[in-house]
């Protein structure tokens, strides 16, 4: 690849800036990675990923000569002018973003006059109008400042950096803005150039749309499961129609992971702050908080209490090939089967270190088949694709009951009913 490419540096190595280091570095630019945690540093400078995501592990070996790690910002602004922030911005308890991380960033940067803050991470609208003036009441206004939001789905995250469907530049017409959309030329996605605080909108925007298409097909569901309808075929009839689109029309659980929750309710509190009550989206993330519940009740509907039940989870990450546990509906699920009398058993092809950090009275097993050991009712949380090849036949009988509640749609209902279940999934 080209030498020609220009220099970055990432701050900030957890799911985006990885990716982002890692795409950068196969499209030929020497990167420049940052982080706090010198665990984590170690780890990437031994070649260990710290997540899972398909085919990063590979495009790290592939470009090692390329990616400097190191826990010191100055070779990052030594070698690099574009720097590139990906550090987490989690809820606070309030719902709004925790800019901690963003301001710590900020607050290291030196005096400069050809350096640039690139932000990835995803920040309220007039995140940018701040660190802008925070540079300036400390003599830095040279330091330039653009918005371009990651919009990566983990699990297929390489993949989408690579192929992106549009590249989002908010800047104020510097040097900055154009360098980035330069690094970007080779990937030939449609720019959206535009003002920071409209680029940071953008990304909240798209995001809350998304949650909003979810938890507006969860209630299609639940209408369903109440009038006969099946959404499966509802959501295939709707999907069709090209100003709907088929794509975030599956019911399920509820949405989780480390984007939705945190960005839907940061916009939410975002337009509080501003002085606009956004109805809407009160009103997706309460869907979004009973859907995880309902699964309570399908299992109730035939076990009645849970008191001394054994429920079995297969899958707990908050969708498949990740190892994300960050708000998955796997995590309210084993709280309330817990607080319900339940015992719970879980298996998970790769997130089962993550999830011990946050789940405790959880027994863990080493396979599907381990989980249902004894289960009165297997729970399907996650899509695994190793799921689908399932023989419910041996499942049956691994179980004492005879409940199946695929929370996902996932499972093939005949093989499942064929094989002595009952099969409960949703919407239909
Ligand atoms: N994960 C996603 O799918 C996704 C997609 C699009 C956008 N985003 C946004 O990107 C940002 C990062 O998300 P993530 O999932 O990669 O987070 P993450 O928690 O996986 O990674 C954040 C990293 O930043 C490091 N860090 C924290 N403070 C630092 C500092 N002062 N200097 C250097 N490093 C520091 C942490 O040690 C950690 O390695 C968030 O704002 C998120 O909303 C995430």
């Amino acid at each position: 690849m080209a030498s020609d490419r220009e220099p970055i540096a990432v701050i900030g190595t957890g799911y985006v800036g990885l990716v982002t280091a890692a795409g950068f570095a196969e499209l030929g630019s020497e990167v420049w990675c940052v982080d706090v945690d010198a665990d984590k540093i170690e780890r990437l400078k031994r070649g260990e990923i710290p997540i899972y995501e398909p085919g990063l592990a590979e495009s790290v070996a592939r470009n090692a000569a390329r990616l400097h790690f190191s826990t010191e910002l100055e070779p990052a602004l030594e070698h690099a002018r574009l720097l590139f922030v990906a550090v987490g911005t989690p809820p606070t308890y309030s719902g709004d973003a925790d800019l901690s991380a963003v301001h710590a960033v900020v607050e290291s940067m030196p005096r400069s006059d050809h350096h640039a803050l690139v932000m990835k991470s995803t920040v309220p609208v007039g995140t940018g109008a701040s660190i802008k003036r925070i540079f300036a009441e400390h003599g830095k206004e040279g330091f330039a400042y653009v918005s371009c939001p990651e919009f990566l789905k983990e699990g297929s995250a390489l993949q989408d950096f690579l192929e992106p469907d549009r590249v989002v530049v908010g800047d104020d017409g510097n040097w900055a803005g154009d360098a980035i959309v330069k690094l970007y030329e080779p990937l030939d996605a449609p720019v959206v150039r535009t003002d920071i605080a409209s680029a940071e909108m953008v990304k909240l925007a798209a995001n809350a749309f998304l949650a909003t298409k979810i938890s507006f097909i969860n209630e299609i569901a639940n209408v369903c499961e109440e009038t006969g309808a099946d959404v499966l075929e509802v959501a295939r009839g709707m999907g069709l129609d090209q100003r709907i689109g088929r794509h975030f029309l599956k019911p399920g659980i509820g949405f989780g992971g480390s984007c939705f929750p945190k960005d839907v309710s940061a916009l939410k509190q975002l337009a509080g702050n501003s002085g606009y009550h956004f109805q809407l989206l009160t009103a997706v993330i309460e869907v979004n908080e009973l859907q995880k519940r309902r699964v309570i009740a399908k299992l109730q509907k035939h076990l009645g209490s849970l008191v001394g039940r054994h429920v079995a989870l297969l899958g707990l990450a908050f969708k498949a090939n990740t190892d994300d546990m960050r708000e998955a509906s796997s995590l309210v699920l084993a709280a309330r089967l817990q607080a319900d009398g339940a015992t719970v058993c879980a298996y998970d092809p790769i997130a089962e270190e993550e999830a011990r950090k946050r789940m405790s009275g959880v027994q863990f097993a080493d396979s599907a088949l381990g989980a249902v050991e004894g289960a009165d009712a297997a729970i399907l949380v996650t899509e695994w694709p190793e799921f689908a090849e399932l023989d419910w036949a041996e499942v049956k009988q691994r179980m004492s009951g005879d409940l199946l509640v695929d929370g996902r749609n996932f499972a093939d209902r005949e093989a499942v009913e064929a094989a002595g279940f009952i099969y409960e999934g949703i919407g239909r």
